[in-house]
């Protein structure tokens, strides 16, 4: 059987909003995003039908970060729908746009925090969507904010750098706060878009450990770019790959073959995946569903 489309998935109807055990599904029904003439993401569609960690690969500017973005609206998509729980989350607008915003939670290869605010403060400012206006424009956090930031400090292991500023932290450290702000959203959702690119082997280790662990605590759906194959492999329980815009595998990360691996990257015999890890040393993060819990995409259209 073949994983590979050259185009978008077929649609499976999905007549029940939960999936029968209180989750709430995500679809994607050929979701597009075009930028002038170039097509960045292409009649993208599938469905997240429980909580899963996902990764997303493919070559640089194959479409990962357009997809990440239009899911939590940092991009207008240009086509297409995005369903969670029923509901299209494309059309909200205003209020409820920024509760979707707080519901999916992004973190950023550059961390994007306040260099020169405290970590705490930074943390904090997950809640920001939560408050009203005024709240939010003078920073006034409450002592229940402040208390449940610092726990997601020590659940991130980083509780005694909560005072420092955010730029005397290093790369791994920083990154760790932003998921720390990420988890005050209490989202139902984290999108990560390469959460580890800038960061050393160790703290790239720490922080995929850290959004794993928040997966399989919490339950939630992480979404995750990423650049290298080892690390999809050893996290994810479903790897996607994304090829000039098309979703072109959807599957297990066993099914990710070093030649399946060529066909998504778009690259020749000389291909030398190893040329790309991080070699992480990461041990088993947890227990991973079996690749028979997997379905690899529909056929080709
Ligand atoms: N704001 C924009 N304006 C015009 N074109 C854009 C814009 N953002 C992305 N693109 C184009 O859309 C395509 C997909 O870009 P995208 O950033 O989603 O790729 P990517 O898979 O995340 O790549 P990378 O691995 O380098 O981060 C690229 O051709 C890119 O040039
Ligand atoms: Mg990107």
């Amino acid at each position: 059987m073949s994983f590979f489309c050259n185009g978008p998935v077929a649609l499976v109807a999905q007549h029940d909003e939960h999936n029968g055990q209180g989750w709430r599904v995500i679809q994607f029904q050929e979701v597009t995003k075009t930028f002038g003439s170039r097509t960045a993401v292409n009649k993208v569609s599938f469905n997240i039908e429980k909580p899963q960690m996902v990764g997303i690969i493919g070559r640089s500017g194959a479409g990962k970060s357009t997809l990440l973005r239009m899911i939590n609206r940092l991009t207008p998509a240009s086509a297409g729908q995005i369903l969670f729980d029923g509901r299209d989350i494309l059309s909200l607008k205003g209020g409820m746009m920024r509760r979707w915003q707080r519901d999916c939670a992004m973190v950023f290869q550059q961390f994007n925090l306040v260099p020169r605010l405290d970590v705490v403060t930074n943390v904090m400012l997950g809640r920001l969507n939560g408050h009203g206006t005024l709240k939010s424009l003078f920073n006034i956090f409450s002592q229940e904010d402040v208390n449940s930031a610092l726990g997601a400090l020590d659940r991130l292991g980083i509780a005694q750098e909560a005072t420092k500023r955010a730029e005397e932290l290093s790369g791994g450290q920083q990154q760790r706060v932003a998921i720390a702000r990420a988890l005050m959203q209490d989202p139902h959702m984290i999108l990560a878009d390469e959460p580890i690119a800038s960061l050393d082997p160790m703290n790239a280790k720490i922080v995929m450990d850290a959004l794993r662990e928040i997966h399989e605590r919490d339950n939630k759906i992480v979404i995750c770019n990423l650049h290298t194959l080892d690390t999809a492999r050893t996290y994810c329980d479903r790897v996607i790959g994304m090829r000039d815009g098309f979703l072109v595998f959807d599957g297990a990360p066993e099914a990710l073959t070093t030649a399946v691996a060529r066909e998504i990257y778009g690259a020749d015999e000389s291909f030398n995946e190893a040329a790309t890890s991080t070699a992480i040393d990461a041990g088993q993060p947890g227990s991973r569903e079996s690749a028979g819990a997997m379905t690899p995409a529909a056929a080709a259209v």
